[in-house]
């Protein structure tokens, strides 16, 4: 698997004229890796997601998987939103079954490959469970049993952790770095949580805000990260005040140039 995106700019039309949402963007992920994007609110990053799933379109710029142009949806990239998608009156295998069945594999098949996912994200005694019998930690993951059954190359999760408490967010952090081990997993993550980005990834690109380009790409290196106690490391502090500075820095100029655009308009 390798993903590349070159010079990828993605415009809006809005009311208010042409909105650039994502500008000049080029990175690369490698089969195996573990990537983040960390960037603020509004700095393009679900945008940047769903250009790679194929559920919009670029204005400029190309999206290869493995030299083949995105052009679409397809089962080669599988997908975790932070809100809770799950069809609410199918049980969770039926769920996780579900793309499994658009893509025509046998029901036999597709059980069995449901229960072995089900298996990897510890919900084997909840498969005939209905979602709105499962905590949302356990939403998510079958979410992610969902988004695995489909064997793709690339597993993209927009902030999947975002909705959940402190307590929880740091249990299915820890246990998506268990799958990802497991698994050989691509996983390529969009969040706004720096330490999240930091604990789970091996590499990092921080975004600017508007329009969202990339300001940094950080390899992350830690000793260990089975311990949760890791985020107080001094290595770790070390990644997250760089991170913090950049997205802090880029904020103080996005907000200057309000100020700026602001105080000419109040001169007119
Ligand atoms: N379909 C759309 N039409 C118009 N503007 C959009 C659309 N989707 C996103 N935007 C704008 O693009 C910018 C980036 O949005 P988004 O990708 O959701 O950011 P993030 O996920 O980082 O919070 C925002 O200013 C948002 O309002
Ligand atoms: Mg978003």
């Amino acid at each position: 698997m390798h993903l590349e995106i070159n010079q990828l700019q993605k415009q809006f039309k809005t009311k208010r004229g042409l909105l650039t949402a994502l500008q000049d963007i080029s990175l690369h992920i490698e089969e195996g890796e573990f990537v983040c994007a960390v960037g603020a609110s509004g700095s393009g990053k679900s945008t940047l997601l769903r250009l790679i799933a194929g559920l919009d379109t670029p204005t400029a710029g190309e999206i290869l998987v493995d030299g083949v142009r995105v052009t679409g949806p397809g089962s080669d990239r599988g997908m975790v939103f932070q809100s809770y998608t799950l069809y609410p009156w199918m049980s969770v295998a039926e769920n996780v079954e579900f793309g499994l069945k658009l893509q025509g594999v046998p029901k036999a098949q597709r059980k069995q490959q449901a229960a072995y996912y089900l298996e990897v994200v510890g919900l084997s005694t909840f498969t005939k469970a209905l979602p709105k019998e499962l905590s949302g930690g356990m939403k998510q993951r079958v979410a992610i049993a969902r988004a695995l059954a489909s064997k793709p190359k690339i597993l993209l999760m927009d902030e999947p952790f975002g909705a959940l408490d402190v307590q929880t967010k740091e249990a299915m952090q820890q246990f998506l770095l268990e799958i990802w081990r497991s698994t050989s997993t691509t996983i390529f993550m969009i969040t706004h949580d720096v330490e999240e980005a930091i604990f789970l990834s091996q590499r990092i690109y921080v975004l600017s805000a508007r329009p969202g380009t990339i300001r940094r790409e950080l390899q992350i290196q830690l000793p260990s990260k089975s311990n949760p106690q890791i985020k107080r490391h001094s290595t770790f502090q070390k990644y997250k005040d760089d991170v913090m500075k950049l997205l802090y820095e880029d904020g103080m100029q996005t907000n200057r140039i309000c100020e700026v655009q602001s105080s000419v308009m109040g001169n007119r």
